[in-house]
């Protein structure tokens, strides 16, 4: 028996050699029985055994393909995923869906025996795998006959929709070469081919398997709808739905397929055939396809490099980093510093990373290599060669050192690598050398500009060679300009002869240059001026995309030539193009850093160290460390001094995408949180809190705190007058009631929420809408007998009548709410229906009734209560003075006209309540006016319709015109009364004030 490792003949049945210590047995591939070396048959089963041992192909488990999933996942990527795991559960994110069949499967099976079956669909996944993971995109499932990948989740990508098209393309090609090897050795077979559909849209993700397989909580339409478009597409085709394409508009060529219908939707979707890949590949290409919106700004950018570039064609070498974040215009600062050197005899040859090829050795040099041998995409191996030698020569570079590593880079077959035996090191430099060379031999010719564009996606191979280049660039006449995001941080240290240009955001002049032009109108609303300064804040990629977002959604109108918002602010939605690149920017974070950006994005704009410390479980040191990994990115700025600091989000956006990727349910946790974190930080100083409790404790829906808030938030802000904003305060408090148990107190609640409501609207002259609360407050207040309550909904409901001119009206349910007010022993609303009653003899022209009734409010209305509002917009104790000077003066009777007048300004002005102001100086100085002291009275009427104009006071603004008008035509100047009067009676004042427009002699109803 010879030993198969020392050939030394042993002697027969040993189990190792004599002379080596080789194990001289082998076992039997069929039954595992141990058996001779050298034997040709199994002892024990007879199989025979010269046959080439071949395992039988079995089917994988479902765990097993996904373990090879997982071999198969790019370097790195696994442990990125897995380090975020706990934070991407729960997420909302913007996905993109690709689902790949094998079209006939069935039919293919039946013509292979299993084994083959097995082997051909092991290769196919094999290859759908690979070209998913050479797009970063990662494979969620195996189905029967293909996959389902996702790009963008776990970890959002940019250009997720671009790349699932792109690597759905690659399928294609590579599924197009497989089945041609097959049909070599099996013609019978049919032609293998990818069904490929392709949906992007919101999903939320859920838990995260350790073979990376994501869970969806709530997927809505999204991967259903891309398996849709799987279903309708033809063998070898790859179907996009219309957000896919929106998205990826201009990297390819489409062909519209129209509207189909589409199982489980009821309306048809928009289908397009993804054909070929277009020459543009970056956003900047397709903006530059598109139109460029005017350059504005970077003047002294332009400046830097163009007089780098003088200074370098005079031979003393220069290289620029262009340095910002994404969208600030690196890529169009080279664009116009290339359209500026279009007159010069220079070479600008331009090289660049793309998002996705940052696994793909030399790329922007092979980009150059191109540029500068002129090589078209279209060109066969053989004119590239050509090109490639002709070029060489004319350089005067030497053909046999350098034009196998050339074509090699430029995948040419047969590049003649083969035969030179160096190792892998040696060939980079020689790679490195053959560029360097190139470079400097063409610069001698004429001045070269090398732009190497976007350097944070760069492989390691060209940051190399791009290092070695710039060592020798001192002394040539070479311009080397490169662009890349704050995140990229170079290796080659400082040079004399290198400069830094950082672009910083657009000035609001600038940016609103951009909005112009893009609109095509400076006539632009202001609401849509400020929106858009508000959230693109001086980036020119965030202005176009949000202009763009604007227009497509319908959001902004222009009429007559003007432009402003057409629809609420709450139909906006981010962009999903501006949305990508910042959740790539934030997924990039390392885990704790992401989730204090989150929880921050929760609180506010701003937020405090003190507030975040108290929200997040970290220990100081480990919560001070992500918040300067924060910084460090720029997502966040620091203002004051530790621990006072406030964390700013640099971008609202960003806040935004932030916000957004939260899952409702982790929010609304959030926001409860804050609420009690601030309340038990600051509990002397509630007050100062009431809007921000308001708004957390609404989000986070803890409904007491909501109401309670939202009602002390209204109060507060009807103080000031902002009847608006008031208004949606206490309607969100009227929400948060809705949700609590329904008791009696419960009823009173939301009567009393009914009257605030009707004291917001009431100024601004809402009056049809505050009555229909009114009228459910009264069956409200009916079905739990409130005396108190009804009553007051009289006195409102009579103050309507009044507004539409029904005085006599109003006065009989005026009464009927004193009655009831009396019975009930309710002193405020006893002292607001006095007041109205008052009011409507005046009108009528009753004025000893009215005098007797506001003189009883002067009389009754005591201490503290006289500056109170008795649940009316303005505070009864001032305005029933004016009115009752105005009576008086009516009357002729001008004694105490004065005095009281005196004490209705002192009181409003203690209040500073808008409508009590108004209606005292506009009351008063009628009065004066009746009094012949126009001087004063005209000095009255100019504050009232100043504060009228001022204020939200819509109700009162024909009445002051009206009155101040008239003052004026007193004093002799007719042509100012009439402008001020116009204005009164201008259609929308006077229908905001109908019922001032009386007479005493009216026929009144
Ligand atoms: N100064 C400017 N005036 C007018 N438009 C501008 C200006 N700067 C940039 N833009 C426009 O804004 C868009 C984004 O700019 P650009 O692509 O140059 O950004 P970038 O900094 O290269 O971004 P990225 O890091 O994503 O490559 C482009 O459409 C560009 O034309
Ligand atoms: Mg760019």
């Amino acid at each position: 028996m010879k030993c198969p490792k020392c050939q030394f003949e042993n002697r027969e049945g040993v189990r190792f050699c004599e002379q080596c210590g080789a194990k001289m047995e082998s076992e039997c591939p069929n039954c595992g029985a141990t058996i001779p070396l050298g034997s040709k048959f199994c002892g024990e089963c007879g199989h025979n055994l010269t046959l080439p041992s071949e395992q039988p192909p079995k089917d994988l488990s479902f765990d097993e393909k996904l373990d090879k999933i997982q071999r198969y996942l790019p370097k790195g990527l696994t442990e990125k995923i897995l380090s975020q795991r706990n934070k991407i559960e729960g997420e909302r994110k913007q996905v993109t869906v690709m689902f790949c069949d094998m079209a006939g499967f069935t039919a293919l099976v039946e013509k292979l025996v299993p084994e083959e079956g097995y082997s051909v669909m092991d290769k196919v996944y094999e290859i759908l795998i690979h070209k998913v993971h050479d797009y970063e995109g990662t494979v969620n499932e195996m189905t029967g006959d293909g996959i389902m990948a996702l790009f963008g989740a776990p970890i959002a990508l940019e250009d997720a929709p671009q790349r699932s098209i792109r690597s759905a393309m690659a399928i294609h090609r590579e599924m197009a070469r497989f089945s041609d090897r097959i049909k070599e050795e099996r013609e019978s077979i049919p032609p293998l081919k990818m069904r490929i559909g392709i949906h992007t849209g919101p999903v939320v993700v859920g838990t995260l398997g350790n073979d990376l397989r994501v869970e969806f909580k709530a997927v809505g339409d999204t991967v259903n709808l891309a398996s849709r478009m799987e279903g309708l597409a033809d063998p070898g085709t790859t179907y996009v739905s219309e957000n896919t394409f929106r998205l990826t508009e201009g990297f390819f060529l489409f062909e519209a397929l129209g509207e189909k219908q589409v199982k489980g939707k009821k309306k048809p979707a928009s289908v397009y055939r993804a054909i070929a890949t277009s020459t543009r590949r970056t956003r900047f290409d397709i903006s530059a396809e598109r139109g460029l919106t005017p350059f504005v700004g970077r003047e002294r950018e332009l400046e830097l490099l163009l007089d780098g570039f003088e200074r370098s064609k005079s031979g003393r070498g220069q290289a620029f980093s262009i340095v910002s974040e994404a969208g600030l215009g690196k890529s169009r600062l080279l664009y116009e510093f290339r359209k500026a050197v279009t007159g010069e005899d220079v070479m600008f040859l331009e090289g660049r990373c793309l998002s996705y090829s940052r696994g793909i050795a030399y790329h922007p040099v092979i980009d150059i290599l191109k540029a500068n041998f002129d090589i078209g995409e279209t060109d066969r191996d053989s004119e590239i060669r050509e090109k490639v030698i002709r070029g060489l020569k004319i350089l005067g570079v030497d053909e046999t050192t350098t034009l196998p590593y050339l074509l090699e880079l430029l995948s040419v077959k047969e590049s003649g690598i083969d035969t030179i035996h160096i190792s892998p090191e040696a060939k980079k430099d020689r790679i490195m050398e053959t560029v360097k060379r190139i470079a400097l031999k063409g610069s001698e010719i004429r001045p070269l500009i090398l732009a190497y564009e976007d350097l944070h996606w760069m492989d390691k191979s060209s940051e190399d060679v791009l290092k070695y280049v710039l060592e020798s660039i001192p002394g040539a006449s070479v311009l080397m300009i490169f662009t890349y995001r704050p995140e990229f941080v170079h290796t080659w240290g400082s040079k004399s002869f290198h400069s830094q240009i950082t672009l910083n955001r657009l000035s609001n002049r600038e940016s609103l240059i951009m909005i112009s032009h893009l609109l095509g109108t400076e006539n632009i609303d202001s609401d849509l001026e400020e929106l858009i300064l508000e959230k693109t804040e001086g980036v020119p990629f965030f202005i176009e995309e949000f202009i763009r977002s604007l227009n497509d959604m319908k959001i902004i109108e222009g009429e007559g030539g003007k432009y402003s918002l057409a629809k609420g602010i709450e139909s906006l939605t981010i962009p999903s193009t501006i949305q990508d690149v910042i959740m790539a920017k934030v997924d990039s974070l390392p885990d704790g850093a992401k989730e204090v950006l989150q929880t921050g994005s929760v609180i506010e704009r701003e937020f405090s160290y003190e507030i975040i410390k108290r929200l997040m479980a970290f220990p100081e040191q480990e919560l001070l460390s992500h918040l300067s990994i924060l910084k460090d990115s720029e997502l966040l700025y620091e203002r004051g001094i530790f621990p006072q600091s406030v964390y700013v989000f640099k971008h609202a956006l960003t806040r935004e995408v932030a916000y957004n990727s939260l899952l409702l349910k982790a929010r609304k946790k959030i926001h409860e949180k804050i609420v009690i974190v601030v309340e038990d930080l600051y509990p002397e100083s509630l007050g100062e809190y009431y809007e921000l409790f308001a708004y957390h404790s609404l989000q986070g829906e803890d409904w007491q705190r909501a109401y309670r808030y939202n009602r002390e938030a209204g109060l507060k802000t009807f103080s000031l007058s902002a009847y608006e904003e008031a208004q949606k305060y206490f309607e969100a408090a009227l929400e948060a009631l809705h949700n609590l148990p329904r008791t009696r107190k419960w009823i009173e609640k939301e009567i009393d929420l009914g009257f605030n409501i009707r004291a917001a609207l009431f100024p601004q002259a809402r009056h049809e809408e505050w009555v229909k609360r009114m009228r459910d407050a009264e069956l409200l207040a009916k079905q739990i007998d409130d005396d108190a309550r009804l009553s007051n909904v009289f006195n409102y409901l009579s103050n309507f009548h009044w507004i539409r001119g029904e005085c006599l009206k109003a006065i009989e349910v005026g009464q009927k709410g004193l009655d009831l007010a009396r019975r009930a022993g309710d002193f405020s609303c006893q002292v607001a229906t006095i007041f109205h009653l008052g009011f409507y003899f005046h009108t009528i022209g009753d004025f000893p009734k009215q005098i007797e009734l506001h003189q009883e409010i002067r009389k009754i209305v005591t201490g503290e209560a006289v500056f109170q509002r008795h649940g009316m917009a303005s505070v009864p104790s001032a305005t029933a003075r004016s009115c009752l000077a105005l009576g008086m003066a009516e009357l002729g009777d001008f004694k105490l006209i004065e005095r009281i007048g005196q004490e209705a300004v002192e009181i409003a002005e203690q209040v500073r309540n808008a409508f009590t102001l108004v209606g005292v100086y506009v009351f008063l100085g009628m009065a004066y006016l009746r009094l012949g002291k126009v001087k004063l009275a005209l000095q009255l009427l100019e504050k009232s319709h100043q504060t009228c104009l001022n204020s939200g006071v819509r109700s009162l603004f024909s009445y002051t015109a009206g009155s101040l008008g008239y003052a004026y035509l007193l004093l002799n100047e007719p042509s100012r009364a009439l402008i001020i009067v116009e204005e009164g009676v201008r259609e929308e004042n006077l229908e905001a004030a109908a019922f001032w427009i009386s007479h005493p002699l009216s026929d009144w109803k």
